[in-house]
């Protein structure tokens, strides 16, 4: 194994049980050492490490919650549970394939489409319960993916009575058990949330199952907050739609997650931002100040139990209600304390920009603060947050003046917050000196980078430009991570065709768990190719036997025929590494990457994907981080810093925009009002830009008030003239559009009008593509113009990464 392979796995290793959230503890864990231990549910042997589809990662290895309770030391009494299991598991999947081939059959639609992240319902079973042990795990798994939501039922988001009742019977037998659960989202735990341990492990890439082990005997221990409302299925806004065929109206507005609960006064099971220790904390009487438009929160945090522990502090604001309905509470800022041993302090502070907290009118098409009482909280979750501090505000300010920029969406938000919830409360107040703040007034100018050279090149070099790096054989199976041809396994690459520009390709791989790349690959002269299949395996498990065999055979090398490796570490999925709650963390899983796409010869890296979690049930909500916009927007930003430290490495942010669902994902519709866009489902997308420059954006599969987003020139106008991008806009993976979304209402994207919208990249791309752009060019759909614009953010991008990396050549390839 390479060196920094080892290396950064070992780097990330202390850093995993941060990421994991104790929901519940009576006291009986950290055990005194490795012992005799029960391990019951599908996950001990089938750990799962992460999502499945483009996210999932090829790592050398990576240790179950079995493996990893061995190689601890543990001695597992029940090593057949598993294998009683298998027969219930392979009988449920039979069935599901059957499933799956009927429903391609009735609705025409493609199998491995079909197939992509469908759910496994995990089975009801009959397996006696070993209760010899000195203590007893249960592992709960659930596996989602790319290509289809979650379901509500038992075996997805709720658990199977089989489930619940070995789990509650553990419970009550011994007196050390945990429930842990590792899925890449939140489950329904009403019927066992009274159980004494439960710990969300969530999916930790390369070592989860020594990482569940270091915690169970306090070698390690868990200090994650949820960074998303675990609750009941039936607590959950159901204002809005989801899972909708063709039009999906976010009625909701902007009270989503938290803010949905505080709003109608629901308190969750578990709520966002909670999460225990195996110590206890008290945290000080905050003091507040400020400085102009900045206010700081400070906290001093004691660690007043009996083992180490790290905790979080959490400033949320509550804005006045006025013209605009807002959240009781949103999330201002958070700061996590260093590691503290029993009895030790340490002062942590929050500072944030009160024009921030600014809400969009959208009559006016302004930010504005307005007048009332703004009261602030501090606290170590959002449940538990109190008031510490207020501020007054005379008269309305106003922050930012944009334009309507996102078209209508046909219903009116919901207004569900009433009244003032902290009217009452008796508060030290802050002066606050907004006097200096002048508003800001977007001007939407859209200059792009001055490259002369582009005026010399003909119509059909500026469309090859436009479009992907075309594999005539990459057909459907390069929806997925199959389009590079300079390295086995990168998602694509853009056209090495204009070498007298001196423009070399970009090759792009996947994320956002690590880099997506073939396990193993051969070269010849025309390129790099996968030993063996690079579409994620999960993409193929459902496929009938047959194609399965084949394409899993093992490859016919020629004699002779040098094969590399490529392993490439698996991180903990993006949803875990905000649970951490630490920035610092998120950063080094950036350069880890970073790191790997020097030694792979990657030129971006097709994460971080910041979506929002905005129904629970959402397939790739392990893929992005929160509920919450800040939470989003800086931990994307960090991750970001931690990739793009390495010269001439960059990120593509995706997937830009409202991309909330899987169901009918090429051609969903999201309708969403111009308000909740730029207060929730944008915001994130801009704070990463502001603070961290990525180097492209990537748009997504769905459309956007009747209009794709690719083809949305708002949207890019949004991006450049308002968040300050000046990196690549690139489509989202756009393959055989006609073939996957037989049933659609809607169109698929034509790479004409994309171009038009001020998109430099239709990926992966196909001679269909190309010659749909040059068609475009020359009946005017896009103007020659536009498409030297495009050009122009591609090359200026493309030379700045190339120059950045003359600098680092000799890192070049790994072996
Ligand atoms: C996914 C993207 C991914 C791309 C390339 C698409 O199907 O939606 O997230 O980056 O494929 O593999």
């Amino acid at each position: 194994m390479p060196a920094f392979e080892n290396d950064h796995i070992k780097r990330l290793r202390p850093y995993l049980a941060e990421c994991m959230v104790l929901l519940k503890r009576n006291g009986a864990f950290p055990l005194d050492g490795p012992c005799r231990i029960a391990a019951f549910g599908c996950g001990v042997r089938d750990t799962v490490k992460g999502g499945s589809g483009s996210g999932e990662v090829n790592s050398r290895y990576f240790t179950s919650i079995e493996e990893g309770l061995e190689r601890a030391g543990f001695t597992i009494t029940n090593k057949d549970w598993p294998d009683r299991f298998a027969p219930y598991l392979q009988r449920a999947k039979k069935q599901l394939r059957r499933e799956t081939r009927q429903k391609t059959r009735q609705e025409k639609v493609n199998f491995i489409v079909a197939s992509m992240g469908q759910v496994l319902k995990q089975p009801e079973y009959q397996i006696e319960l070993d209760l010899t042990a000195d203590a007893a795990i249960y592992v709960v798994s659930r596996l989602s993916g790319e290509g289809n939501d979650r379901l509500p039922d038992k075996g997805d988001f709720r658990l199977t009575d089989s489930e619940t009742a070995d789990i509650l019977a553990l419970d009550a037998a011994y007196e050390r058990f945990m429930l842990i659960v590792n899925a890449g989202g939140p489950l329904d735990l009403s019927e066992v949330a009274h159980v004494g341990n439960i710990l969300v492990m969530s999916q930790l890439g390369v070592e989860g199952g020594d990482a569940v082990a270091d915690v169970l005997v306090g070698k390690s221990y868990p200090s994650g907050k949820l960074a998303t409302t675990w609750s009941a299925y039936a607590d959950y806004c159901a204002l809005g739609d989801f899972a909708q065929h063709d039009d999906t109206r976010y009625r909701e507005g902007i009270y989503v997650g938290y803010r949905y609960f505080d709003a109608v006064g629901k308190r969750p099971l578990f709520p966002f931002g909670f999460g225990l220790g195996y110590t206890t904390f008290e945290m000080g009487p905050p003091s507040c100040e400020s400085a102009g438009p900045a206010v700081t929160v400070k906290a001093r945090i004691t660690n007043t139990g009996a083992f180490r522990g790290k905790e979080t502090l959490q400033v949320y604001a509550c804005c006045p209600q006025g013209k605009l309905s807002r959240e009781v509470k949103s999330l201002a800022g958070f700061a996590k304390t260093r590691e503290l041993q029993p009895g030790e302090s340490d002062e942590v502070s929050v500072t944030f920009d009160v024009r921030d907290l600014a809400g969009f009118e959208t009559a006016t098409a302004r930010f504005i603060l307005e007048p009332g009482r703004y009261v602030l909280l501090a606290g170590t979750s959002s449940a538990n947050a109190r008031p510490c501090a207020a501020f007054d505000l005379a008269h309305e300010v106003f922050v930012k003046h944009v334009r309507n920029l996102f078209g209508h969406a046909d219903f009116e938000d919901a207004a569900l917050r009433e009244g003032d919830p902290f009217a009452t409360e008796d508060l030290p107040l802050l002066d606050l000196d907004l006097d200096g703040c002048k508003p800001c007034e977007v001007a939407y100018d859209n200059t792009a980078p001055d490259i002369p050279e582009l005026a010399s090149l003909s119509d059909e070099d500026l469309c090859f430009m436009g479009i992907g790096a075309f594999d005539p054989e990459g057909g459907l199976l390069s929806i997925v991570g199959n389009a590079s041809q300079s390295v086995a396994g990168a998602a694509g690459e853009s056209t090495p065709q204009l070498d007298k520009l001196g423009i070399g390709s970009l090759v792009m791989a996947d994320g956002p768990a690590g880099l997506r790349l073939a396990r193993q690959y051969y070269e010849d002269d025309k390129g790099a190719h996968a030993v063996g299949i690079s579409v994620p395996e999960s993409m193929t498990d459902l496929l009938p036997g047959p194609v399965r065999w084949v394409l899993r055979r093992p490859p016919r090398l020629k004699k002779g025929t040098v094969v590399h490796e490529q392993f490439a570490t698996a991180l903990p999925i993006a949803t875990a590494i905000a649970q951490s709650f630490n920035l610092e963390f998120a950063e080094l899983c950036g350069d880890i990457v970073g790191s790997e796409m020097d030694a792979f010869g990657i030129d971006l890296w097709l994460a971080p994907a910041l979506n929002i979690h905005r129904n629970v049930l959402c397939g790739r909500n392990f893929e992005y981080y929160s509920e919450d916009p800040l939470v989003s927007g800086r931990f994307a930003a960090a991750v970001t810093r931690g990739v793009q430290r390495h010269p001439g490495r960059g990120v593509t942010v995706k997937h830009y925009a409202a991309n909330n669902q899987e169901t009918n994902r090429y051609a969903n519709n999201s309708i969403v009002s111009e308000r909740a866009l730029r207060e929730v489902y944008l915001r994130g997308f801009e704070i990463c830009v502001r603070e961290a420059s990525p180097r492209a954006v990537m748009t997504s599969y769905n459309l956007l008030n009747g209009t794709h987003t690719s083809e949305r020139r708002d949207l890019t106008d949004a991006l450049r003239c308002e968040f300050g991008f000046d990196g690549i806009v690139m489509t989202d993976w756009i393959v055989a559009s006609d073939l996957l979304t037989p049933n659609a209402k809607y169109a698929p994207p034509s790479p004409a009008n994309v171009a038009a919208a001020g998109c430099s990249l239709f990926m992966p791309g196909s001679k269909d593509d190309y010659n749909d752009l040059l068609a475009g060019l020359k009946a005017g759909k896009v103007a020659r113009e536009q498409l030297e614009r495009n050009a122009a953010f591609l090359l200026k991008t493309m030379w700045e990464m190339q120059a950045a990396q003359e600098t680092t050549r000799p890192a070049a390839k790994a072996e």
